[in-house]
């Protein structure tokens, strides 16, 4: 098994696809270091994955909090004495539109899906590039590859993810470091309740697009087999694949279709 005895730190891991890429990672018996902000839902995922791997630590965290970046990635290189696996998975949606969105959700958007990613990588990449080796893995989004309605801020942070780690890869600092952007499409969480509204509020419903989305565990396995293999870039996506397909030949449809399906929030 690839993970196993690997450490792995996985950022937004108290639910969905962190949660899900947790637990398999314990059935690989993977050294986890989860964080989130919610310490007592995260101490739950933290006893499931102890059913799979006897390691398994904390780090609850507010990664838009910029000035604990550092002392927590400082944590958490000594909790199991070294890291192979950053995971950037923590993330926020949006549900409002340009017209209805005050700028400060605007940035508290690009806040956690943007600049945390940026600032947590960055404070290890001193490590990584010690060590010689190791893996990223970004979480993106099909959103992060074309726009979509009620997502404006949402859409800019992933496509700002690709602008920044797609130069990452062009750079390497070493030549063992790979890096994976992971594109997905609605998967099956709860993401779509702690999506913000225009205002800051919490959209709080469960959207039928996440009801009826890939299942998070098949997601987090496709995304440990394309680190495994040593990827750059994977879609996980079902119609959005499609759109993105119409996107390139024919946008005047793609403008259209992606209008009629997302302006109801
Ligand atoms: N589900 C989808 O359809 C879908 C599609 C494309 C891309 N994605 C991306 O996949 C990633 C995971 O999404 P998900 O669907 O699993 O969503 P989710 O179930 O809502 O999980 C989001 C995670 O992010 C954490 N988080 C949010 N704000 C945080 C902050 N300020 N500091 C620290 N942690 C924070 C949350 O933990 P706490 O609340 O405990 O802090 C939670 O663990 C996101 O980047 C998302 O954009 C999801």
């Amino acid at each position: 098994m690839y993970f196993s005895n690997k450490i792995v730190l996985i950022t937004g891991a108290s639910s969905g696809i962190g949660k899900a890429l947790a637990l398999e990672l314990a059935k690989q018996q993977a050294k986890l270091i989860l964080t989130a902000r919610r310490a007592e839902v995260l101490a739950e995922v933290q006893e499931e994955c102890l059913q799979y791997t006897q390691h398994c630590k904390l780090l609850s965290f507010d990664l838009t909090d910029s000035a604990q970046i550092a002392p927590k990635a400082a944590e958490a290189l000594q909790l199991f004495g070294g890291l192979d696996v950053l995971i950037n998975n923590a993330g926020v949606s949006q549900r409002s539109p340009v017209t209805d969105t005050a700028p400060e959700v605007d940035r508290q958007i690009m806040e956690i899906n943007f600049f945390s990613a940026v600032n947590l990588t960055k404070a290890l990449l001193p490590h990584f590039v010690k060590q010689g080796h190791g893996h990223i893995i970004v979480m993106s989004s099909m959103a992060g590859l074309m726009g979509f309605p009620l997502r404006s801020a949402y859409s800019a942070a992933k496509h700002a993810l690709h602008g920044f780690f797609e130069t990452f890869q062009t750079e390497q600092p070493v030549k063992d470091l790979h890096t994976l952007i992971v594109c997905p499409g609605r998967i099956n969480t709860p993401i779509s309740l702690s999506a913000l509204t225009g205002s800051g509020q919490q959209h709080g419903k469960m959207d039928d697009g996440q009801k009826n989305g890939i299942p998070a565990d098949k997601c987090a396995q496709i995304i440990l087999r394309a680190a495994e293999k040593k990827k750059k870039l994977i879609k996980i996506a079902k119609e959005e694949k499609i759109l993105l397909a119409i996107k390139r030949v024919l946008p005047s449809l793609y403008y259209r279709i992606a209008h009629k399906a997302g302006m109801k929030p």
